[in-house]
């Protein structure tokens, strides 16, 4: 059952829908109401102001399959995709919600019924972990639910401690949070890895699927928390990661989306390794760029556009490393469609317009790669120590359009670092000569500006012009 990834997200909205959730649409990647965030990167910020009192909505309980991006800001993973079996730039994150109306009781029991009975998922496969002083969630896993004292982890904030879990969840640096409880499942002992709450907990072994978060608070920019109006659930799974497991695989790459994304690269390279792990980035950068695109964000030199360059320029590297002669990037994506089902009906609307910005970045950073990456060969061949200078860094960047974590990409293969501090002071010292010289039409920005960005409303036509209609937030 559910060996599709696309069965599993109706089966998932289609649980809570019996179980009186309004089944409400993935929000844009483009946050619409929130100027602290990059992007969309967890299903509860549409509902943010909802959990703020701020907003009201016809309905108390919600449940989503919400597209999400992490590359960049609080929540970033572009730098281990490709390295780990389960980082992504983009996935979906199934989650259902009480807006003051549930709490902790029926979240655990919808996450527990949900896993065990329409999952099947064995309970001797599954542990949890709970805030430090949670001792109500404690008594629901382990009285209400049956699950053993011992198999029920207390986790705190962990501030240096030797182990990075965290059962606090925030959303950022303001804004709704809360304490958390999370259901982890054991993918067996021939797999590295501890439990959460030890060093080994990085091992791939025990692997957190849902995260259940009991919204309570509203951090100021002091740090101090105010009470939400009404305690209320965020909850979040990773839709791959309970994929693999549905689907009888440990690495999410496994999984059916990815892999006929991984074959349909391979076919198009010419590859006959699957193995490979550029088929692996390329598979991840697609559904990121694509999605972004779709969404309304373009290619550009600054804010999330340049984050979008970043992805499609580290994509198109690997593309070249696996010996690409012509644009492929933008061929993946009517397999795109076809995989991610009913999560696509964006892409299908867009998909001249997708496709068509897609090939024109990889037109345009095709014209330097080879020269860029030629550079950078001559110049880790002569590299004495493992620290690439910052100067060179920053050539590439300024000459060849190399963002700084493609280079960083290309050195870490070969076990060396970029010093990115030289990399950012070459960068200080161009922006002044500019300056000085009064030329202001080069953008040296690669930070996130985020605040003036278009706000999109929609493509004006379909035939590939990429046009927004629209308008300017403040
Ligand atoms: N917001 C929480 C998370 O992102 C639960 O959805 O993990």
């Amino acid at each position: 059952m559910y060996q599709t990834t696309a069965a599993l997200r109706s089966a998932f909205l289609e649980f809570f829908r019996r179980n009186s959730h309004q089944v409400v649409d993935s929000s844009s990647l483009v946050p619409g109401n929130d100027p602290t965030l990059l992007f969309t990167n967890a299903g509860m910020n549409q509902f943010k102001d909802v959990f703020l009192g701020e907003d009201k909505r016809d309905y108390s309980r919600a449940t989503t399959a919400q597209r999400c991006v992490r590359a960049g800001g609080k929540h970033n993973d572009l730098d281990n995709v490709g390295y780990t079996a389960r980082h992504h730039t983009f996935f979906e994150m199934l989650g259902n919600f009480s807006f003051g109306d549930y709490f902790k009781h029926d979240a655990i029991r919808f996450a527990w019924t949900f896993l065990t009975e329409e999952l099947k998922l064995p309970k001797e496969r599954l542990c949890v972990t709970i805030y430090e002083t949670d001792d109500e969630a404690f008594e629901i896993w382990n009285k209400e639910i049956g699950v053993a004292a011992e198999n029920i982890i207390r986790i705190g904030d962990n501030k240096g401690a030797a182990f990075a879990s965290d059962n606090f969840w925030q959303m950022g640096d303001t804004g709704p949070c809360g304490p958390c409880t999370e259901i982890f499942y054991d993918h067996g002992e021939h797999i590295w890895g501890g439990r959460p709450g030890t060093p080994e907990e990085d091992g791939d072994r025990f692997i957190e699927i849902w995260n259940i978060v009991f919204m309570q608070y509203n951090r100021q920019a002091d740090g101090t928390m105010e009470p939400l109006p009404k305690p209320s659930v965020d909850t979040g799974m990773g839709i791959e990661r309970i994929a693999a497991i549905m689907q009888g695989v440990h690495s999410n790459y496994e999984i059916d989306i990815f892999q006929s994304l991984i074959k349909k690269t391979a076919e198009i390279l010419g590859v006959t390794d699957l193995e490979n792990k550029s088929l692996r980035v390329i598979a991840d950068h697609i559904r990121s760029c694509a999605f972004l695109v779709a969404d309304g964000v373009m290619p550009s030199n600054e804010g999330r556009g340049y984050v979008l360059r970043r992805i499609i320029r580290r994509a198109v590297r690997h593309g070249n490393k696996l010996g690409a002669t012509e644009s492929f990037f933008y061929k993946l994506v009517p397999t795109l469609i076809e995989v991610m089902g009913d999560a696509a009906k964006e892409l299908v609307a867009t998909q001249a317009i997708v496709e068509k910005a897609l090939k024109a970045e990889e037109e345009q950073f095709a014209r330097t790669l080879e020269r860029g990456l030629g550079i950078l060969d001559n110049a880790l061949s002569q590299l004495e120590g493992k620290v690439l200078d910052g100067e060179t860094a920053f050539k590439l960047y300024d000459t060849y359009g190399f963002p700084v974590d493609l280079t960083a990409d290309v050195c870490r293969e070969r076990d060396i670092t970029v010093d990115e501090a030289g990399f950012e002071a070459a960068m200080a010292e161009q922006r002044s000569r500019a300056q000085a010289a009064g030329q202001f039409d080069t953008d040296y920005n690669d930070s996130l500006k985020i605040d003036a960005e278009t706000e999109f409303c929609g493509y004006n036509n379909l035939n590939g012009e990429a046009k927004v209609v629209a308008l300017y937030a403040d």
